[in-house]
């Protein structure tokens, strides 16, 4: 009995788990267990034996009913501590900040101007990206064989069909479904095959505005304008300039720029000490683009501009590479905040 004793210490020493030790618990205490056996023995002594024994069986059963208990009380305590070191919780760890996509720079900068030209009474009309050869150039007033053809090579898909150059591709599709009064802008992307370098690439955005009436002015364009700078630039003395220039689609026609938004005029480092920026090409719609969409030049008249918006990114935010907008580079992307 001593050595069944030593065995079961031994045995239940060497128990990890609760199923270890109901294992070891059936071997001894079990139906068929040692003790059992033990108990079976009685029959065959002789009966002053009998008592003794018996109450030999009886300690030894109580011991490792007793051992059993307290292992099984260990080990479950055992087993809660790990596990709760285990899922332990460190609440005083600083959290993980969530992340958070924003609009591209691009269309944070779309988005105002347009807010801008809605609050003066102009409604969005999105003109196609793959485009006809007649509404990017011909009913504009683009000859077949003009020079400013040459200046806006693009990419075609199929004789006749092109990825627009321009966002002036809205102003022939406007006019030919609307009857004036007209008062639109464009915005959306356009294609050139160009060289790609930090100040040119083949893809890019735009903004254009029309407006056609019977009453519409080169003063009423300049009014416009400036309005828009103003509240584009946040300054009430920001001014435009118009300097002569060439479309085939406007007469006269002009780029226009706007005062310098760092040096108000005076010269620096971002207008190359001329005091003003450069927006787009605008003027008073010719004459003969009005006849193509059959409104009545002698009726009626327009004006309309055409601004590239990376530059109005590079401007604000003094970016120097153009190509940055089209990269997908997070470093870039990220120093624009979430709006
Ligand atoms: N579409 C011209 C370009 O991309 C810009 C332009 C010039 C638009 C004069 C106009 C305009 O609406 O009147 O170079």
């Amino acid at each position: 009995m001593k050595e069944l004793q030593q065995q079961f210490e031994h045995e239940l020493l060497d128990c990890q788990t609760v199923d270890d030790i109901e294992a070891v618990r059936l071997k001894y205490l079990g139906r068929k267990g040692a003790v059992q056996e033990q108990m079976r023995l009685l029959k065959d002594l002789k009966a002053e034996e009998r008592a003794d024994f018996g109450a030999r069986i009886n300690t030894l059963k109580a011991y490792i009913e007793e051992k059993i208990e307290q292992f099984l009380k260990q080990t479950l305590d055992r087993q809660r501590s790990e596990q709760i070191a285990k899922e332990h919780i460190d609440v005083t760890l600083p959290g993980r900040s969530s992340w958070k996509g924003s609009y591209h720079p691009v269309a944070v900068t779309m988005q105002s101007i347009v807010r801008i030209f809605k609050d003066l009474g102009f409604s969005v009309q999105i003109g196609p990206q793959v485009e006809s050869d007649y509404y990017n150039f011909e009913v504009l007033n683009f000859a077949e064989d003009h020079p400013a053809k040459d200046m806006q090579d693009t990419f075609y898909i199929e004789p006749g069909v092109l990825l627009r150059t321009h966002t002036s591709n809205a102003q022939g599709r406007v006019m030919e479904r609307t009857s004036p009064p007209i008062r639109i802008i464009s915005p959306g992307k356009c294609f050139r095959n160009e060289e790609v370098s930090a100040r040119s690439h083949v893809f890019f955005h735009q903004i254009e505005g029309l407006c056609v009436d019977e009453t519409a002015s080169f003063q009423d364009l300049a009014w416009t304008l400036t309005e828009f700078v103003q509240k584009y630039l946040q300054r009430e003395d920001a001014k435009i300039r118009f300097r002569p220039s060439y479309f085939p689609f406007v007469e006269p026609g002009a780029e226009v720029d706007c005062s310098c938004l760092v040096c108000s005029g005076k010269g620096c480092q971002l207008c190359k000490y001329t005091g003003w920026l450069e927006l787009g090409g605008t003027g008073m719609v010719h004459p003969q683009v009005l006849r193509n969409v059959g409104i009545d030049p002698e009726k009626y008249q327009g004006y309309a501009w055409g601004f590239g918006i990376e530059r109005m990114v590079m401007l604000r935010h003094t970016i120097k590479d153009i190509r940055l907008f089209s990269e997908n580079d997070m470093r870039f992307l990220r120093q624009f905040p979430a709006i």
